[in-house]
């Protein structure tokens, strides 16, 4: 059956929409070798994007690895999730491992388990650790592969922010830097989202992933694209929607695609033929109700200090904690307290440092604490 709008998977046809000029660049990068960082909070649309314009590369016969690196906690971790992407994408058979992955794969003594993930039906671990594979071999492995296979290889890692929470992660930044920008035959785009993390890995001189790839910030779709993509669903449900209430869905959740498309879905069900005041309304009340779990979990534990800060953030207070007044406005402690509170509630993904300042990053958690604050 097919579904009015999608959100919570990766946006495909006929939900892909926009897009044109970051999918030309992303295969330009891709067709020329160089290394790509792509950045948005999350569910902006990076995984949908770097999907879609993978598909179309393999087309063209490149050789792409992908992988979502979310789970991985340490090192070792993500050298097997690496190494097991990397060996399970680039050969077919286990005949053509042996060939390519000679001098690696003699050592492993792979674990197949089966996985409680119903999508996919065995997982591989490798059994990779510092007793079978030195870093540089494993982070080696891709370009080895490429000159065995005369060809170029392109390396898609997801969720990269993960890199920076590992032990030890500055050492292990190196390590990757290092060895990657050697390599003549493979190329890496690097996504994810926790702004804070992969502007701090990708944006200080002082880190070893500075100056590593193009960085592209992923913008919103804007009105135009989304105008008719919504009217176009509504008609193939056989319902019709204005102009204005496309703007005004988009607006209210500050174009987070993830939203546009999750309340889009909602003005569709509360429609009886067309939308109206009363069915964004009912919407958008519906929408803060799906949420409310979550928000509930995301703020619970908060301390009274975090919770006065969330609220000045509401009021608009972006930058001036540090000013009596406002601290006191506020009862937000001392000027360290302040701090604190900044790196605390930026790490929570309650509030985002953006150029205007610390904002909330979710719209509709912005809006269901107006309500409940
Ligand atoms: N190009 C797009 N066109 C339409 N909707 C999109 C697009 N990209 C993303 N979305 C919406 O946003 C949601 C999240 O997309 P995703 O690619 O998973 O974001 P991210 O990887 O940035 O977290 C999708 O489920 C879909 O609802
Ligand atoms: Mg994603």
């Amino acid at each position: 059956m097919e579904q009015p709008f999608v959100f919570g998977v990766p946006a495909e046809d006929p939900h892909f929409i926009g897009r044109e000029k970051e999918m030309a660049r992303l295969e330009t990068n891709f067709k020329y070798g160089v290394n790509t960082v792509l950045m948005s909070p999350r569910r902006w649309g990076k995984t949908s994007l770097v999907n879609r314009a993978v598909r179309s590369i393999k087309e063209k016969g490149r050789i792409v690895v992908q992988m979502d690196i979310f789970a991985c906690r340490s090192e070792y971790d993500f050298y097997n999730t690496f190494a097991a992407a990397v060996l399970q994408q680039t050969a077919s058979r286990i005949d053509e491992w042996k060939n390519l992955a000679k001098g690696f794969i003699e050592r492993l003594t792979p674990k197949i388990s089966l996985s409680p993930d119903p999508g996919t039906t065995y997982s591989v671990s490798l059994g990779i650790t510092p007793k079978t594979h030195t870093p540089e071999e494993i982070l080696s492995l891709p370009e080895i592969i490429a000159e065995r296979k005369n060809s170029e290889l392109i390396i898609c890692i997801d969720e990269f922010q993960q890199v920076g929470e590992f032990p030890d992660s500055l050492s292990v930044q190196k390590r990757l830097r290092s060895i990657w920008q050697h390599q003549k035959h493979v190329s890496y785009c690097l996504y994810g989202s926790k702004l804070h993390m992969m502007t701090r890995l990708f944006q200080r001189k002082s880190y070893p992933f500075y100056r590593f790839g193009e960085v592209l910030n992923l913008e919103p779709i804007p009105l135009q694209t989304w105008i008719p993509y919504i009217q176009g669903r509504f008609m193939a449900f056989g319902k019709k929607i204005e102009e204005k209430y496309i703007k005004q869905i988009c607006d209210i959740v500050s174009y987070q695609a993830s939203y546009v498309q999750q309340l889009s879905y909602s003005v569709l069900l509360f429609s009886e033929k067309e939308a109206t005041d009363e069915s964004f309304i009912q919407a958008v009340d519906d929408l803060l109700a799906q949420n409310n779990n979550v928000f509930i979990e995301q703020t619970q534990s908060l301390t009274t200090y975090q919770l006065n800060f969330l609220r000045a953030v509401l009021d608009g207070v972006s930058s001036r904690f540090g000013e009596a007044a406002i601290r006191e406005q506020y009862n937000l402690g001392s000027p360290s307290n302040i701090t604190r509170l900044k790196t605390s509630m930026t790490e929570k993904e309650l509030v985002e440092l953006t150029e205007k300042g610390i904002v909330i990053g979710d719209p509709v958690l912005k809006l269901w604490l107006d309500k409940i604050l």
